[in-house]
């Protein structure tokens, strides 16, 4: 069995990604064409040039032109079921999907559609690949004045589809001088109504806007994360409290968060032991999928197949999957494999 073949094999759960930056140039043009919109690139081989941008900022004026082609309740249930077919391939059984309803809901699309869009896309996903999505509302940190209505699209979605809402989150450019009260309210209104907290944070600052989350917004898990090691007590904090962090290696390559995959954090935070989960963020936009993020993991840090099961155990573990989905996974991720170690070169 090659060491894809036996990633693959493995039942995983992806908990950071997002919709729109799943998005692949193909579907995006696809899109764009049938919505009578412009894309940067003018087809999907220039788009995926557009892909290589070089700064934050750039990624998300990228985001924003992509998130446009969401226009009718198909093109949302089109991108989710796409997303769901990678998965399946992949061996991703469970994920926790981040979507950013208001930035859709500010260009004029209505509640209605998007709800309808995300239903049909999630049960299709189910059906059609077997794979359990749910959603993770996230508003964007620059902007707590769309707070409360983020909260009250996710107790709209979950009124129509019950159980689909896993959490609200908090995304964007990231920096200590966002005013954070805005958002703590609109989040223990949502914690309230039975949602977790999963806000992005330490990413593109530091340990205090890690502290925030936990503290203000009683994060569950943190997204990124990556600059606890700034903090000794934070990182006792994150590992007492099972506060796990969602690392997404590429992603911080490609954005200038780690100067490159041998110089990132994630071995260190690992023998801190803070709880670590693994996933890809915007796949296409970063050249990644979970697959590929676990492969690179194993050729920069030396993992070995005991670490590599002890990750994907710790997706499990930290994910709100349904009870006997969660259970099923831990179930298989137990039973004894007949697939050699994952070894260090490429298989
Ligand atoms: N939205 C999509 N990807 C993101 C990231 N890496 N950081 C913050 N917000 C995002
Ligand atoms: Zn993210």
């Amino acid at each position: 069995m090659s060491r894809t073949a036996f990633l693959t094999a493995l039942p995983k759960a992806e908990l950071h990604v997002h919709l729109e930056g799943s998005i692949t140039p193909e579907i995006a043009m696809q899109l764009a064409r049938r919505n009578g919109l412009a894309l940067p690139g003018g087809d999907a081989r220039g788009l995926r040039e557009a892909y290589a941008f070089r700064s934050f900022r750039d990624f998300l004026r990228l985001y924003i032109c992509v998130s446009r082609c969401l226009v009718e309740v198909a093109d949302a249930r089109d991108v989710v079921v796409d997303l769901a077919r990678r998965h399946a391939r992949m061996g991703v059984r469970y994920a926790e999907v981040t979507f950013t309803p208001l930035t859709h809901r500010a260009r004029g699309i209505s509640a209605e559609v998007l709800w309808a869009g995300l239903a049909e896309g999630r049960d299709e996903a189910q059906r059609m690949h077997g794979v359990t999505y749910r959603w993770v509302f996230d508003v964007v940190r620059s902007m707590p004045q769309q707070a409360e209505a983020t909260v009250d699209f996710a107790i709209g979605m979950d009124a129509r589809d019950l159980g689909s809402v896993a959490g609200v989150g908090v995304g964007g450019p990231e920096a200590d001088h966002y005013p954070m009260e805005a958002i703590g309210r609109a989040f223990d209104r949502a914690r309230a109504h039975g949602f977790a907290s999963l806000p992005h944070a330490g990413e593109n600052a530091g340990a205090a806007s890690i502290w925030t989350a936990v503290r203000r917004l009683g994060a569950d898990r943190i997204g990124h994360g990556v600059r606890a090691l700034e903090d000794p007590a934070l990182l006792q904090h994150l590992r007492d409290h099972g506060v796990a962090l969602e690392v997404c290696p590429s992603s911080n390559v490609a954005l200038g968060v780690a100067p490159s995959l041998l110089e990132h954090p994630l071995p260190a935070l690992m023998a801190h032991r803070v709880p670590v989960t693994l996933a890809s963020d915007d796949p296409p936009m970063f050249g990644t999928d979970l697959i590929a993020e676990y492969e690179r993991c194993i050729d920069a840090f030396g993992w070995d197949e005991e670490t590599v099961r002890a990750v994907v155990r710790a997706g499990i573990e930290h994910s709100f999957a349904p009870p006997a989905l969660r259970d099923e996974m831990l179930a298989e991720l137990s039973e004894p494999s007949s697939s050699p170690p994952p070894s260090r070169a490429r298989a």
